[in-house]
């Protein structure tokens, strides 16, 4: 199947198995690998991507539901090789530890920054509840998110 969409901001057009996981059609199809899989079933949140502005666990995607939509990927946060403010907060906070998990938590931040530029620290650990991070400082992730919408604001809004 013929699939066209936008991937990190520019149209693409790929031949493909609609019936391949998005989570897959990432990392095989597209060659983007900063997409993780950890339990391969809608409970880790490794695999969030956002798609249309919302987040998503791109192992219970079909690639054939892409079509036609916006996806935006871990790798398309960076900004021409700089990295983003919501990277460069995980950093500096010590949010990354194993950094498994820290893809799927960096775009579960990204969709809820894009419906709100000013969350509180409870919306922040709503948006990502359904991130599991194993090495365990969520409050340091928490502190990251909030401190890049500061940024973000400050710049006018989350933009990639
Ligand atoms: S790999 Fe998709 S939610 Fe765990
Ligand atoms: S940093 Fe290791 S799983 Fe989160």
């Amino acid at each position: 199947m013929r699939i066209e969409f936008e991937l990190n901001g520019e149209k693409r057009v790929k031949n493909a198995d609609p019936c391949k996981r998005l989570v897959d059609f990432l990392r095989e199809d597209m060659g983007l690998t900063g997409t993780k899989e950890g339990c391969g079933e809608g409970e880790c949140g490794a695999c969030t991507v956002v798609l249309d502005g919302r987040a998503v666990h791109s192992c219970l995607v079909l690639a054939g539901q892409i079509k036609g939509k916006r996806l935006l990927t871990v790798e398309g946060l960076s900004r021409g090789g700089e990295l983003s403010p919501l990277q460069r907060t995980f950093i500096d906070h010590g949010a990354i530890q194993c950094g498994y998990c820290t893809p799927g938590m960096l775009m579960s931040a990204a969709a809820l920054l894009i419906e709100n530029p000013s969350p509180t620290e409870d919306d922040v650990r709503i948006s990502l509840a359904g991130n599991i991070c194993r090495c365990g400082d969520y409050s340091a992730i928490v502190d990251a998110v909030l401190d890049a919408a500061e940024t973000y604001r400050k710049e006018g809004g989350f933009h990639v």
